[in-house]
């Protein structure tokens, strides 16, 4: 009996060794040669403070650095450890107040001395709130999530202008907003992003959990007909950044996930925003998963489910048409994605009929192809859905240009390409090839949040 449980044992190690191996060394794809803060002097963070000061690493901030994460973090309570409030950042300044400057309708702001003084209030809350939950990471630095407590939350991870940035093992919830913003004709705007990687190269996101955490939106009262929406994306790449790498992360119950490029006019992001995404996550997000501008995207062996995302659900017209308001990916303007043997889950809609946003969205964006993919564990052509999309934008632009006497965008003269950029002239890969294998990813990723049925998981 005792050998028997013996030999059980090692062999569970042995498997747990090669199959869940809870932090990958080195990153696949464009982000493949980033190293963080490997060699560099260790910390071992539990306040935001000390996160701030470890970043600073005793006046050498670009030297290597891994920052050890221990205890959860929380960026809306200061180092006396009181909290922060949207009326001490803004005093005079209350929600409430705010949402009254409003006619009930929420249709017109009523302007009166008294609104445009709680609008200014509004306005200058935002500048310290900002200087308190921004975490400016420094070149050369890995921040790994360690132990089960380890959490960073109310924060803006701001990656800007730095080389070579690991983020891994983290448990990241988005910051809310104390002052979001009412706007008539797209509801609730908010101003702060989870992660914001700003031209900055070498970045590798693993292993994480990137979510709403328990404030999400449902839960949020209603005002003008909407829960006050208190999030903006959970990662954007921008402005330039390049070499990037998401990989076994787990993105959920989130509306703006992941935006590549965020500017149609930012030309300069041309040659710029290489990502790679592998082995991902997505459950019941929105959208966003990634939208692409200009960069060229390998997105391969991700799991995408939705059911429904919260009070925004599938709208059935009276015409029979369907209004699907999950869209995985969005391709942008001279967006180039190379999509390869991804999950496609949507359990409100089986088949397929006019309206099949759900997979992607078009924007402009005429390079695309896809290898392998399925949809509800069906082939599914994507490239005739991405060529059908962009025709039918082409088409739309076109007639509504012609009707307003507006120029048209040089996009609409292009003709739809399945002939992307070649992974394998940047960097070597595989991909699984077995949908069932990556459906597993739904209970596996990120290996921390799944360590107790990680051994039974195993083939
Ligand atoms: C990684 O570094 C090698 C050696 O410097 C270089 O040849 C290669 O282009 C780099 N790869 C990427 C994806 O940046
Ligand atoms: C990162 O560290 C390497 C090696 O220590 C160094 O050569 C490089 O200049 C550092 N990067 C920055 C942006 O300082
Ligand atoms: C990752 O986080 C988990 C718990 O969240 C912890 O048990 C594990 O030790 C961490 N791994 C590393 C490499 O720090
Ligand atoms: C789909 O479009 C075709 C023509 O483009 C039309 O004949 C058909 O009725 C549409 N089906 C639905 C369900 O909207
Ligand atoms: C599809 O992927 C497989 C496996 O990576 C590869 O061998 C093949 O060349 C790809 N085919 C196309 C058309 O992209
Ligand atoms: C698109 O295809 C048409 C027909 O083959 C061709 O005349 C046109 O030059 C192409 N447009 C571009 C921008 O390549």
């Amino acid at each position: 009996m005792k050998f028997l449980n013996l030999t059980f044992g090692l062999l569970l190690m042995a498997y747990t060794a090669i199959n869940a191996t809870p932090c990958a060394k080195k990153p696949i794809g464009f982000g493949q040669n980033t190293t963080g803060g490997a060699g560099g002097v260790e910390y071992h963070v539990n306040t935001l403070k000390e996160l701030k000061d470890a970043l600073q690493n005793n006046g050498k901030p670009n030297d290597p650095k891994i920052i050890y994460v221990d205890s959860p973090i929380n960026g809306y309570y200061y180092d006396d450890g009181s909290l922060m409030t949207a009326e001490n950042l803004a005093p005079g300044f209350t929600f409430e107040k705010y949402i009254n400057c409003f006619t009930e309708d929420g249709k017109e702001w009523l302007g009166t001395p008294e609104c445009d003084e709680i609008e200014k209030l509004r306005k200058n809350g935002m500048k310290p709130l900002q200087n308190q939950i921004k975490v400016k990471v420094t070149s050369n630095t890995s921040i790994i999530g360690n132990g089960d407590a380890s959490r960073l939350e109310e924060l803006v991870i701001q990656i800007g202008s730095v080389d070579n940035v690991i983020l891994q093992n983290l448990s990241i919830q988005a910051p809310n907003d104390l002052f979001p913003q009412w706007t008539m004709n797209d509801g609730w705007n908010c101003k702060y992003d989870a992660i914001v990687v700003q031209s900055s190269t070498n970045i590798w996101i693993d292993n994480c959990l990137v979510d709403d955490g328990k404030r999400i939106v449902e839960n949020e009262p209603k005002y003008f007909g909407q829960n006050v929406e208190r999030h903006d994306g959970l990662i954007d790449i921008v402005k330039g950044s390049d070499l990037v790498t998401l990989s076994n992360n787990r993105f959920a119950n989130h509306r703006k996930t992941i935006l590549i490029g965020n500017s149609d006019s930012y030309t300069a992001d041309r040659d710029h925003l290489r990502v790679t995404m592998y082995n991902n996550v997505f459950i019941n997000c929105w959208q966003r998963m990634p939208r692409v501008r200009y960069g060229k995207v390998h997105i391969f062996n991700n799991y995408y489910y939705a059911d429904n995302f919260r009070s925004y659900p599938v709208r059935y017209h009276d015409d029979g048409t369907v209004s699907l308001t999950h869209i995985f990916l969005g391709l942008g303007l001279e967006s180039n994605i190379l999509s390869e043997y991804n999950s496609f889950n949507y359990y409100k809609l089986n088949k397929f009929t006019n309206s099949t946003a759900v997979i992607l969205s078009n924007y402009g964006g005429y390079q695309f192809h896809d290898n392998g993919s399925k949809y509800n564990g069906h082939k599914y052509n994507l490239d005739a859905l991405a060529k059908k999309e962009f025709e039918l934008n082409v088409e739309s632009t076109k007639a509504k240009n012609l009707a307003n006497g507006g120029t048209n965008p040089e996009w609409v003269n292009e003709n739809f390409t399945t002939n992307t950029f070649n992974p394998n002239d940047y960097y070597s890969y595989k991909t699984i090839r077995s949908i069932e294998r990556v459906n597993k990813l739904k209970t596996s990723v990120p290996t921390w949040m799944f360590e107790d049925s990680s051994d039974s998981d195993n083939e």
